[in-house]
């Protein structure tokens, strides 16, 4: 038994639907998540401003004692994760191989849609381990960056958020693709919305879904699952306004008196211990 929290790290709020696919199946873990809520999105910058920032940002999360850390962001999934792995000395689990698994499990026809920021489509991630999965598998990618600034604005439901969908998901469904992966935690809060435009003939794969199950699948293979049922409250770190990110959390994840700090990474809350 560990009752340390397992680190969740997003460039805003998208890591938020790893958060709730955890708090189904992991009730009894306690979460700490660091949102870049000031500097997203990080899906339109460089490899090396990505790195940078992922870098930043999970140096803060590694003083805050915990036994896991997710990156419950497809973009630095993308670009970094090999490099966190080598600087940082902690079991880190991304979410694009669980994403990838679910989506070539579930196809029937072999023809995959993948949509995501520009640097995920850019760094041929998915394409990759799509394949590797199944080399039979053809892959159709499509970035979508005015999706996180809709979904951080809290606007998914919205019209613009319907009209914005169909722009960019017409090319994939005229591919006849049968699955189609969300690639960008932002995109499953945009789930109602896709799944109107897309029809129930495409399948969505939300990673969130399958890397909350590899966690699980880690925790217990370990001997890592915290027991302790009265469960520490969980804590959102972030970079930016509190108010919005609140109504965004609350908006999406039904959780009482959520704990919400802001923190600036130049100063000395770097730092911080408690
Ligand atoms: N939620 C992030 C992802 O999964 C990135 C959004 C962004 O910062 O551009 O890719």
């Amino acid at each position: 038994m560990d009752n340390r929290a397992i680190g969740v790290f997003d460039s805003g709020i998208g890591g938020l639907t790893v958060v709730k696919e955890l708090m189904k199946i992991l009730p009894n873990e306690k979460i700490v998540y660091f949102g870049d809520t000031a500097r997203v999105p990080y899906g339109s910058r460089s490899e090396e401003t990505i790195k940078k920032f992922s870098k930043e940002c999970i140096s803060f999360l590694n003083k805050k004692d915990i036994k896991s850390l997710i990156i419950a962001c497809n973009t630095v999934s993308a670009v970094a994760i090999e490099m966190l792995k080598e600087e940082f000395d902690m079991h880190i689990l991304g979410v694009i191989i669980p994403g990838s698994k679910m989506a070539s499990e579930v196809t029937n026809n072999n023809r995959i849609g993948v949509i995501g920021t520009n640097a995920t489509v850019n760094s041929g991630a998915y394409e990759k381990c799509i394949k590797s999965e199944n080399n039979q598998n053809i892959v159709y990618s499509k970035a979508c960056p005015l999706f996180v600034p809709i979904v951080e604005e809290g606007l998914s439901d919205s019209n613009i958020a319907l009209e914005t969908t169909k722009h960019y998901l017409e090319e994939l469904i005229n591919k006849n693709v049968d699955t189609l992966v969300m690639g960008c935690t932002h995109y499953p809060i945009l789930e109602n919305t896709i799944n109107i435009v897309v029809g129930d003939k495409i399948k969505l794969v939300n990673p969130a879904k399958e890397t909350a199950a590899e966690m699980k699948k880690y925790l217990e293979m370990n001997n890592l699952l915290n027991e302790d049922i009265n469960v520490k409250d969980n804590i959102f770190y972030i970079t930016d306004d509190e108010n919005k990110f609140k109504k965004n959390l609350l908006d999406f994840i039904e959780i009482e008196n959520p704990i919400i700090k802001k923190i600036d990474l130049k100063e000395k809350q770097l730092d911080e211990k408690s």
